[in-house]
Order: structure tokens, then sequence, then C-alpha cells
């Protein structure tokens, strides 16, 4: 089996009707996303909101509603995906360059599950280049500081042009190798004008589902 598919199907266990749900990016949760849109009769009063445009129109085009997060007044679960999760749940995200809306709602979000194949799984983050949003003004002089920090940045490009982001900015991916301390280097990071959000996840995530080819396993925060 598809261990996306394994891990997405599982989280179907963790949905409740009468709760607002944020929806993540990418293709983990888009197929979790398929698999609650054929179930959608099992629930009632679900409310989504979601974490950017692509996954928007994903759920827009399986019937679901999406409603602005300004309109909700607290989101009780955000299923999402990641790129890297380490053993104490920290992770990297923004892979598919959603970053910035996925920290939103995370942080607005009572319960975060994410859904991984177990490829993810890493002792120690960092093998996954770290996607930093910026804005475009000035991204140049961020890059010489990224490379100053020996951080090996490289601007994120879509058809030879920079990728832009929902928010309209630029996103910069830092091949760091091995992240020793993600719980320094966030704020670090996040510190240095210009940069809008840092794909390091910390303390985010309460629970991992893990689809591997022929089991789930699900990790929890402690
Ligand atoms: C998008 C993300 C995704 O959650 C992450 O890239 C994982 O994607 P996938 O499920 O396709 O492996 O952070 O910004």
């Amino acid at each position: 089996m598809n261990p996306k598919f394994l891990a997405a199907q599982k989280a179907l266990d963790y949905i409740k009707s009468n709760i607002t749900l944020g929806l993540g990016t990418g293709s983990t949760t888009e197929i979790f996303i398929k698999l609650l849109a054929k179930r959608a009769t099992d629930y009632s009063g679900l409310i989504f909101v979601s974490t950017s445009t692509q996954t928007t129109n994903f759920a827009l085009k399986l019937g679901l509603t999406i409603t602005p997060f300004e309109e909700v007044d607290s989101i009780d679960l955000t299923i999402d995906g990641a790129d890297e999760v380490d053993n104490k749940l920290n992770g990297i995200k923004g892979g598919g360059g959603a970053l910035l809306f996925e920290k939103i709602i995370a942080k607005n979000s009572k319960e975060c599950i994410w859904i991984v194949d177990s490829t993810k799984l890493v002792d120690t983050l960092g093998a996954f280049p770290l996607p930093i949003e910026v804005i475009p003004f000035g991204y140049k002089s961020l890059i010489k500081k990224f490379e100053t920090k020996k951080l090996n940045p490289k601007l994120r490009l879509l058809n030879g042009k920079p990728f832009i982001t929902d928010s309209q900015n630029y996103i910069i991916d830092c091949r760091i190798g091995k992240i020793e301390n993600p719980l320094e280097l966030e704020p670090e990071l996040k510190l240095l004008t210009g940069v809008v959000e840092v794909g390091l996840f910390n303390n985010i995530a309460d629970k991992v589902v893990v689809g591997y080819t022929d089991k789930t396993e699900i990790l929890e925060r402690k």
C-alpha cells in the first residue's frame, strides 16, 4: 500500500462532527481531503479552513466549502503533512511553499496532527532544505546574510522565475545539513529583517501519523 494513503486514511479516525478543521497543504493532505470528501455524509457541522490557495482549490473541486480563517472563532484540529520530522516531533515544512499560512493555522489550532510517510522521519532535521519565506524587497541582502551564516541559501524558482507564495513573497531554501538546535535557529532566523516565516515547526505537532507500506504508527509529543 501507499504509505501516504495509509497515514491519510488513519487520520480520519480523529475527525468528529461539529469541529472546525484546518486543512494542510501537499500530496498527503490531498489524499486525506479526498478520503474526507468521500465520507462527507458521515459527519455533520464540519467547518473547513485552508492553509493555501492550492488546498482551497482542491477542496472546492471536491465539493467542500472553505470558510475564511477570519470568520471562524477557533480551530479544533489541523491535519497537515511535513517534509521532515525528528524524534521530538519538531519538523520542517514548506516544501510546497505554504509554510506561512500553515504555521498561522497550526498555531491557532487546539490540536495538530501531521500525516507523513516513514521516509520523513529523521534523527536530526536538516537534510531537507529549510524553506524561509522572505519579502521580495532586498531579498539578495538576506541571501548574503544566509551565506555568511553558512546556510547554503538558494532562491526557489518556478519556470525560471522566483516562486511566489500566497502572500506574494519569495522562498529561500537553505541546505543547512544537520540542524542541531532547531529551537535556537528558528528565532535567530526569524529576527532578520525581511524574513516573514521560517519552515521550522517546533513544538507544533501533537501527534504524527506515520504511514509504512503495511501499517501506521502514531507518535505523540511528550
Ligand atoms: C507544504 C508542506 C507540506 O506539508 C510538505 O511539503 C509535505 O508535502 P507532501 O505531503 O506532498 O510530502 O509543508 O508547504
